[in-house]
């Protein structure tokens, strides 16, 4: 059995991993483990220390070295002698604050539970166990049920929180964090992915300081800036060796992740919803719904753990048909004309692009309202037709009868004030009466967290989809938000507007998936600015940046790899010089690197000369080719980009028979011997045969010598090596 409980200690068991706890003499539920598999109860290692100023709760009467400030909890209630940050905090009818959390009960159930109303991960009955842990604050009538997915195979566990109001007073939720995972010793750092627009994800390590840090987000979406995921690493943890934890947040709001070092060298992790723009009032009787957390763990480092992550995304959270399936290789208009274009010019991409065997032509932004610039026209969604005369339905006829497929562009949850949908509903965008909005991108956002704004949506997007042969839907979504405001809700509950927004979006997404099983959606926003585990749970992928150009993608692909598949990564071929950076990479360069990703084209194929144009229909068929290893092989990042002077990466086949490598040499140099790039994963007592030279090697030699890289000349020249077993 993957949990069990023997003295009121919870041990929750996966193939490789350990997570433990305990309701002690007190019943304060404390952490004891979360690491490999020990055969061993852990409670050994909780130490009570006679520490000064951190005080002891009453009941404990006089030991003085029992102190909730110093022992690991699991879920840290707040204002009732642990002064760390809490997981919790609320405000009772009396105006106190104080949640002194003790255990009350568990409840264990075959399968995963689910939440309502947000995205968690599934797995069958047979794939996974429920631990429900009921915890009850000593004076109110308040509960916290603790929720533990346990998917034993996958060596994932995942959490989440319910808060309960049994109480006669409505209490007002602070802060409720999905996640508190206290780490009593060891010496450890962080890894946490920040960046701006078209700059999504650098990977940044950092050893951790006394006192706070975080890695957050206050503009109602997951955002550019921060990703919410994080990994606590050893220091002496690298991509091969050693210990490391992550977690990676479903949701795709505003969220805040802290690390906390405190007097004692102990660690506490937190993760949730932002508090900073987050209140609810919970009535007497209700329940409020935390969103889940995805953890796992790995003493082979840092490799492992990604691939542990990108597994559980793959086969745990995304959903639908393109789940685990291949994707069409698609072309998108948006890099190749903007907002200036026709139905010929649309025909024209299309028609080369199918020529030269890509799948999809997907029309981007501009299609739709009086949409000529991004000034105007958000929120029309029907076609423009002095840009498409036979509206969507001719151009998609014309599109499907060159043999490909058809996908279209929606912001649904942004209004242009200059828009009939604004004039008709100015109430509905995101403003406070008496003052000016923030505009971002010229734009508004709609309010959904109105239930009727996403009930008119629901419909305007059902009726295009179902009259139209549309088999892709990329759903962008291009500002922060801020000027929270809602004419749905009363005065005292405005601060639960921006979390009623993420849920009205995950409603229109789950709606819209149900209806629409065979399309595809792609998330957007702004490239990769909602980029995490919440939105792919409705989009299996995710247009990672908008930056195009290929040296900056492999950073940013780098860093989105720790968590994410590749599989989720939206990624494609555009025109040089860069448009977002005037950097030209030679075509082989550009493929390359959208390889790594769901691939695509994005530039005007007719542009091209001919030779050109047979190297992408060569691309296409090489990506076909390598499509399921890229998908279901396991990823390995063989360098650091930011330290390495390159970017490498490869995927091994799960019965290591396959490998593929790819990477970019940043800068060319004269004089020099050839990179040397050592493979891993690989079976070492096999022999590797490699498909361009021919030569043999044995396993281990390439994981330990090395294979040579060809000579490679220019700056940010790529390299692609294909070996089998032989
Ligand atoms: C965002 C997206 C782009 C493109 C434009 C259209 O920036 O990330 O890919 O769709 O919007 O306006």
């Amino acid at each position: 059995m993957a949990v069990s409980v023997k003295n009121n200690v919870f041990s929750l068991e996966t193939q490789n991993t350990l997570y433990q706890m305990k309701a002690d003499e007190f019943g304060v539920l404390c952490h004891l483990w979360y690491g490999a598999k020990t055969d061993c109860c852990m409670d050994y290692l909780l130490d009570y220390p006679d520490v000064g100023f951190s005080g002891s709760p009453y009941d404990a009467g006089n030991r003085r070295t029992y102190s909730l400030d110093t022992l690991p909890l699991e879920y840290a209630g707040s204002g009732a002698g642990d002064f760390r940050i809490p997981a919790v905090s609320l405000t009772h009818g009396d105006g106190s604050m104080a949640l002194d959390l003790r255990f009350q009960e568990y409840r264990l159930g075959k399968g995963k539970y689910s939440i309502p109303g947000l995205p968690a991960v599934y797995a069958g009955e047979e794939e996974a166990q429920t631990l429900e842990i009921v915890l009850k604050d000593v004076a109110s009538k308040v509960q916290v049920v603790l929720k533990y997915g346990v998917l034993e195979a996958a060596d994932v566990i995942t959490r989440s929180a319910v808060i309960i109001n049994h109480g006669k007073d409505a209490v007002i939720l602070n802060r409720v964090h999905s996640l508190c995972l206290d780490i009593p010793g060891g010496d450890w750092e962080w890894v946490h992915f920040h960046g701006r627009h078209n700059m999504e994800r650098q990977a940044e390590r950092m050893p951790l300081i006394h006192g706070i840090q975080e890695s957050a987000s206050t503009r109602g979406t997951s955002s550019h800036q921060q990703n919410p995921a994080v990994l606590l690493c050893e220091k002496t943890c690298t991509e091969q060796t050693g210990f490391c934890v992550g977690v990676a947040l479903m949701y795709s709001g505003s969220f805040q992740a802290q690390v906390e070092r405190d007097q004692l060298n102990q660690v506490r992790l937190v993760m949730g919803i932002h508090p900073a723009t987050f209140s609810w009032k919970l009535a007497s009787g209700e329940s409020f719904y935390a969103p889940e957390v995805i953890l796992s763990c790995s003493d082979r480092g840092t490799a492992l753990l990604s691939q542990r992550f990108h597994h559980v995304i793959r086969h745990h959270v995304c959903r639908g048909k393109y789940a685990l399936s291949s994707r069409p290789v698609l072309i998108n208009n948006w890099e190749a004309t903007y907002f200036h274009f026709d139905e010929q010019k649309i025909l024209e991409i299309a028609g080369q692009a199918s020529k030269l065997g890509i799948d999809m032509m997907v029309l981007d932004d501009g299609w739709f309202g009086e949409r000529d610039t991004d000034c105007s026209g958000l929120g029309d969604w029907f076609v423009n037709e002095n840009k498409l005369k036979d509206g969507l339905q001719g151009l998609i006829g014309r599109i499907n009868a060159m043999g490909m497929k058809f996908g279209l562009w929606f912001e649904p949850e942004a209004v242009s004030e200059e828009s009939r949908l604004y004039r008709e509903h100015p109430e509905w965008a995101v403003q406070i009466p008496g003052r000016k909005p923030v505009r971002g991108r010229y734009q508004l956002m709609l309010d959904l967290s109105n239930p009727q704004v996403v009930d008119y949506l629901y419909h305007v997007l059902r009726k295009i989809l179902g009259e139209n042969h549309i088999e892709y839907v990329k759903w962008d979504m291009n500002r922060s938000i801020c000027d929270w405001y809602t004419a749905a809700l009363p005065g005292d509950r405005q601060g639960e507007m921006p979390h009623r927004y993420i849920l009205g979006l995950y409603e229109l997404l789950e709606r819209l998936n149900r209806d629409f099983p065979e399309v595809l959606f792609e998330g957007c926003s702004g490239g990769g600015g909602r980029f995490d585990a919440g939105m792919l749970y409705y989009c299996p992928q995710i247009w990672c940046s908008d930056d195009t150009d290929a040296h900056e993608r492999t950073f940013i692909q780098y860093g989105t790899s720790f968590f994410y598949p590749v599989s989720a990564v939206g990624s494609h071929v555009s025109a040089v010089p860069n448009h977002q950076t005037g950097r030209s990479a030679s075509l082989k360069t550009r493929g390359i690197v959208a390889m790594a990703g769901s691939f695509g084209y994005e530039l005007d194929l007719n542009c091209l000369t001919e030779e050109e144009k047979e190297e992408v229909s060569e691309q296409v068929r090489r990506y076909r080719g390598y499509q399921e290893l890229i998908y279901n092989g396991n990823y390995y990042r063989l360098s650091n980009p930011f330290a390495d002077g390159m970017a490498a990466w490869a995927w091994v086949s799960a019965d290591r028979k396959q490998v593929l490598v790819q990477g970019v040499v940043f800068r060319a140099a004269p004089n020099t011997l050839r990179r040397r790039l050592r493979l891993t994963g690989l079976d070492g007592q096999a022999e590797y045969k490699a498909a361009d030279s021919g030569q043999i090697y044995t396993g281990a030699a390439l994981m330990t010598g090395g294979i040579l890289l060809p000579w490679l000349s220019g700056d940010d020249a790529a390299f692609e090596m294909y070996l089998t077993m032989a």
